[in-house]
């Protein structure tokens, strides 16, 4: 088949979290199966240019009446099999994508000008393929900033019939967050060139809004989320987002498919960024040896049995940032006062949270945090850790869970979306699981969960390396999920 992903985000050019892992490793395991997969990224500005092959000619978009012109840059996605490689496309406009963020910077965390700039280049898309005349069997868009994609397709390309190019063309979007669908002023919508009958009848209208991603919703072929359980979640009022009527009306449609995590990247036996590879056969001494690294690199106090809890996240409300680090009541400064236990965190995000959060490293000997972004850091946190903290709010899928188990870092997580199909709940009495669960998001439920598994550690410690081997033995590769990828995607063909 011949599928196109239109992302904001790709690994390893532009990312902010877990979309951009999940759009690269999937186009690599589809192409791995022999599909002739190709990925569409804006050219930020921290794309370098050099190394990558400019196609030659301008491209024009019509856009708002007018028409806005753009380069193409054309490079392969690393790690692309040799003989079947994924081209990767960007789409370079200076005055929506060369500067600094994809969607806003610390000044501006919403760039104004979002709806144009990821209208555009939706519009794009279908430009770009007429001008490497190439016509994908499937379509297959992310989050609201491609949603457009599905919209142009259904009521821009596909009724120009069968002497369209596009006539077999299929289309996927997949939701990564509902929490995010680029609600914007209407006015907004005159710049897409549709006509304000789609504005009302594809699904744009919200309270008066324009709401980008329930377009997509209305508009795609098929709609996937990235786990079995958020699909069924996000059908509640609870978790909908206020989508949930629309999910439910296009439930036929829409399915969960649980994200694999890069197993070339994420794999404790090759990784090149710990201090020792390990398999399950050497666990002890390799997270010993990475444990140790991790409290050197952080300032925590060296020791071998004082259990160590990582965490890497985007420092946001959904990710349960406010029971821990709540200045009035976060339960991360109980949990290090009353315990013993070391807390390492890295993330980077809401700025009140990042500073309650070095206030609280500046007071505690044993809770240190990185502010910011690092790869490297992160590999050696799953390595080093005991255990891996993720009191999500709700968690579409979540990757880190997953390199935990790989790692074998417990995960101590929330009963929600990807967590709950992904984590199983320590049983004391018959010693399964693979990590610590609660239901309810509270401080006091963080601080009890956490107080379990760490009594665990100091009173039944054999529990907790069976454990820590069940985890690592889960098969949590690409394979499995890009298979069913490929029979949704057979499913909505049109050829
Ligand atoms: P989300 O996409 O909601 O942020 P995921 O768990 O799906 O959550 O993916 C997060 C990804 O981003 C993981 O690959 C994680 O390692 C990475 N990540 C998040 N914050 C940081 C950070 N500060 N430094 C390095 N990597 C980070
Ligand atoms: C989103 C979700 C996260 C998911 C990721 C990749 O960022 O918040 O749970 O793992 O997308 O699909």
């Amino acid at each position: 088949m011949k599928i196109l992903m239109a992302s904001s985000e790709g690994h390893p050019y532009a990312k902010t979290g877990g979309l951009a892992d999940m759009v690269s490793a999937l186009s690599l395991s589809l192409a791995k199966l022999g599909h002739d997969v190709r990925i569409v990224l804006p050219r930020y500005y921290n794309i370098g240019r050099s190394g990558l092959h400019l196609l030659e000619g301008a491209m024009g978009v019509p856009l708002g009446g007018a028409e806005e012109w753009c380069a193409v840059y054309n490079g392969e996605l690393p790690g692309s099999p040799a003989k079947n490689p994924v081209q990767v496309y960007f789409i370079d406009h200076e005055q929506y994508f060369g500067r600094d963020g994809i969607y806003g910077n610390p000044w501006e965390p919403d760039f104004l000008d979002n709806p144009r700039r990821f209208t555009f280049f939706s519009r794009s898309v279908f430009q770009l393929c007429r001008k490497i005349a190439w016509f994908p069997d499937i379509l297959h868009s992310h989050d609201w900033p491609t949603a457009m994609v599905n919209v142009y397709l259904k009521f821009w390309e596909r009724p120009l019939g069968e002497q369209g190019e596009f006539a077999k063309t299929a289309s996927v979007l997949t939701v990564h967050n509902l929490g995010y669908q680029g609600i914007y002023g209407k006015d907004n919508f005159n710049y897409t060139g549709l006509g304000w009958d789609v504005f009302y009848n594809g699904g744009f209208e919200d309270w008066n809004m324009m709401n980008i991603l329930k377009a997509g919703l209305y508009s795609a072929d098929k709609l996937t989320t990235v786990s079995p359980h958020y699909a069924e979640e996000t059908k509640t009022q609870a978790q909908g987002f206020r989508l949930d009527g629309v999910l439910r009306y296009r439930s036929a449609d829409y399915s969960g498919i649980l994200n694999g995590i890069d197993t070339a990247v994420w794999n404790p036996a090759r990784d090149r960024h710990i201090p020792q590879t390990y398999t399950a056969s050497t666990l002890a001494k390799g997270k010993a040896r990475a444990k140790e690294a991790l409290q050197k690199e952080l300032g925590l106090p060296v020791d071998a049995d004082t259990p160590l809890i990582g965490m890497i996240t985007r420092l946001t409300d959904q990710k349960g940032v406010g029971e821990l680090f709540g200045p009035a009541h976060g339960s991360a400064w109980a949990i290090c006062q009353d315990m013993k236990v070391q807390l390492a965190l890295l993330g980077s995000g809401e700025s009140w949270c990042e500073h309650e959060v070095k206030s609280l490293a500046a007071r505690l000997p044993n809770f240190k945090c990185h502010i910011g972004y690092g790869e490297v850091l992160a590999h050696l946190i799953e390595a080093g850790s005991d255990f891996f903290l993720m009191p999500s709010r709700y968690e579409p899928c979540g990757l880190n869970q997953m390199y935990s188990l790989a790692y074998g870092a417990l995960p101590i997580v929330r009963n929600t979306g990807g967590l709950t199909d992904t984590v199983e709940n320590f049983d004391q009495e018959n010693g399964a699981g693979t990590g610590f669960m609660f239901d309810d998001l509270n401080p006091q439920a963080v601080y009890n969960t956490v107080g379990w598994a760490i009594w665990t550690w100091y009173n039944s410690r054999s529990q907790i390396e069976a454990m820590r081997l069940r985890g690592m033995k889960k098969n949590f590769s690409w394979e499995g999920s890009a298979q069913k990828y490929v029979e949704l995607y057979k499913s909505c063909l049109r050829t």
